[in-house]
């Protein structure tokens, strides 16, 4: 991995899940933007599981919803902890997403994806009327990619050839392993490049659809322009609101 890049999940043998007062504020806020009969979108990443355990207590205590889960873990989760879930087909709109963040800009452009659930994550965003986003202060940044790699989602057929035609956007790549050293696969059944922009994206809706076009790549972890509401938690608890 290149050096001065925060780590996503695959290196580190799995997602940390140890409390951390800013998540666990920023969700705590966030399931309290949850109304009776809502059908929401869940992200993915360890937010947005610490959002289901406060959305579990409500639930317990009657209130009435249903959610579209991005990722299998995420499904998981939410079966454990006994709320309804749906299947994006079964739904005309979703009234909220709620998901967490890797980096977010002053513009409220993000990346996502260091759980690999991206694709899923954005088609879910899409369907829904908002996406609220819970972040520590520490997402939180001046410019993209700096001190994250972008991850994107290719096909495992000719991947190298996509890798190198991402190259010359002005990056370079690492196809993500597991804690097992063997290549990550996505839920999707597909590979994630990490890519290194070691200036920043400073265009990031261009880059967006230039990645998109290349054939081969799935989709990006760049989310322009999706973010709706966005809460903010710090160490010590508190959270802000930037809408
Ligand atoms: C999953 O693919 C990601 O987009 C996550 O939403 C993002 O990585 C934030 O994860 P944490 O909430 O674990 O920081």
């Amino acid at each position: 991995m290149g050096a001065g890049f925060r780590a996503p999940y695959g290196y580190g043998g799995g997602m940390t899940e140890a409390f951390d007062p800013a998540k666990d504020a920023a969700a705590r806020a966030a399931a309290e933007f949850v109304e009776p009969g809502m059908r929401l979108g869940f992200g993915s990443g360890t937010t947005l599981w610490c959002f289901l355990d406060h959305l579990a207590a409500r639930v317990r205590a009657g209130l009435e919803v249903a959610g579209v889960p991005a990722s299998e873990a995420t499904a998981q989760r939410a079966r454990n902890l006994g709320i309804p879930l749906l299947r994006l087909d079964q739904v005309e709109r979703l009234d909220l997403t709620i998901d967490g963040a890797d980096e977010i800009d002053p513009r409220k452009d993000m990346i996502k994806g260091g759980g690999a659930a991206l694709v899923r994550e954005k088609i879910v965003a899409a369907a829904a009327t908002e996406m609220v986003v819970m972040v520590g202060e520490n997402k939180l940044v001046e410019v993209l990619g700096r001190s994250f790699r972008l991850p994107v989602e290719v096909l495992e057929f000719g991947w190298r050839q996509a890798a190198r035609r991402i190259e010359t956007l002005g990056c370079s790549t690492e196809l993500r392993c597991g804690s097992d050293g063997e290549a990550l696969r996505t839920d999707n059944g597909n590979r994630i490049l990490d890519c290194a922009f070691d200036d920043g994206i400073h265009a990031p809706r261009e880059l967006e659809r230039e990645l998109n076009a290349i054939p081969g790549v799935l989709d990006n972890g760049l989310f322009v322009g999706m973010a709706g509401r966005v809460l903010v938690g710090s160490p010590a608890g508190t959270v802000r609101e930037i809408s």
